[in-house]
């Protein structure tokens, strides 16, 4: 069996945003291992022998707009990968960065996206919970321009205060709600998100130093182990760990999946949904014999 032709990126474009660091640059490297044309975007300078590289800031609409341009006329496979920390203060630049831009472009490149294509995300754990503002996301979702979407923002202002979480939420609804919508699945285009945990990426010490109420970043690493990793006895992920089933997620292999979003996280989410189902199901049972001793 040959590889390559089993993940079926040989000689195909494929689009990357965040490629100049973390997950998505590891993506990147596997993604040229696999002989893709690879198409990639960053704020920062891309470091990396990929048919073309692009400079972008991915939170400007207009930027944007420019870049879409200048994108193949033809996408096989589109890896949504850029994000930031959220700090007081850049509550919007957040939804634009880690949601909005990669909603919009997802929506202006879909045309050009082949059948049986991907588009593939990269949420977090972060966004676990996404269940409970679900109808607040897909009102956001449905809104049709840039700038409606930015006047909710601005209408929400309470929703968008824990902003990496609902970001992260919004991408995860996203998925769900439209990976069966008329526009991907009657051409079979695939929708994923990876929800990765913990990883040390280019994005660690803002994660830390943004934890911290006092900004302190020793402060803030001690409080995300004792989130993420201590409950087992943990580690941190490298980057490759969420890189490589990005690529994997994007790919022929996985041409039958579509609407997942998969925590890669050693388990620990699903532990946390162990833990809120027993205890449901603890209360019901309390209720059922209270109920019939009355
Ligand atoms: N590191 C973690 O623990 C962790 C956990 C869960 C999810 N994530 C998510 O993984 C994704 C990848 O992040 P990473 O951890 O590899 O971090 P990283 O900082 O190494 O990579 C993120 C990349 O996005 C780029 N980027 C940020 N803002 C941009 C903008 N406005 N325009 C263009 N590019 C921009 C950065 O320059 C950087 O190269 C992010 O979406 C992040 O939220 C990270």
């Amino acid at each position: 069996m040959n590889l390559k032709e089993l993940f079926g990126y040989e000689g195909k474009n494929v689009v990357i945003t965040g490629a100049a660091s973390g997950m998505s640059k590891s993506a990147a490297e596997l993604l040229l291992e696999l002989g893709a044309n690879v198409y990639a975007i960053d704020k920062n300078e891309i470091d990396l022998p990929v048919k073309e590289k692009f400079q972008v800031d991915l939170s400007n609409k207009e930027e944007i707009d420019t870049l879409i341009e200048q994108l193949p006329e033809k996408i096989d496979a589109l890896f949504l990968c850029h994000g930031i920390a959220a700090f007081p203060g850049r509550e919007l630049l957040v939804q634009k960065v880690n949601f909005y831009s990669q909603k919009y472009m997802t929506e202006k490149l879909l045309d050009r996206i082949s059948d049986h294509g991907s588009v593939t995300f990269i949420s977090s754990v972060g966004g676990f919970g996404w269940q409970q503002v679900y109808n607040q996301c897909v009102e956001l979702i449905n809104l049709p321009t840039w700038e409606n979407a930015m006047k909710w923002y601005e209408e929400h202002s309470k929703l968008i205060e824990s902003a990496y979480v609902f970001a992260k939420q919004c991408l995860e609804s996203y998925v769900t709600y439209k990976c069966m919508s008329k526009e991907f699945i009657d051409r079979r285009i695939r929708l994923n998100a990876i929800n990765p945990g913990d990883t040390t990426t280019g994005l660690t010490e803002d994660f830390n130093r943004s934890t911290s109420p006092n900004g302190d970043i020793k402060e803030g690493e001690e409080m995300i182990s004792n989130i993420f990793l201590k409950s087992w006895n943990g580690y941190a992920a490298e980057p490759k760990n969420m890189g490589y089933p990005l690529v994997v997620v994007g790919s022929d292999i996985c041409s039958y999946m579509s609407g997942q979003l998969i925590y890669i996280d050693f388990g620990l989410t699903s532990t946390w949904t162990s833990g809120a189902l027993l205890q449901a199901n603890q209360k019901s049972i309390e209720e059922i014999s209270r109920e019939s001793n009355e």
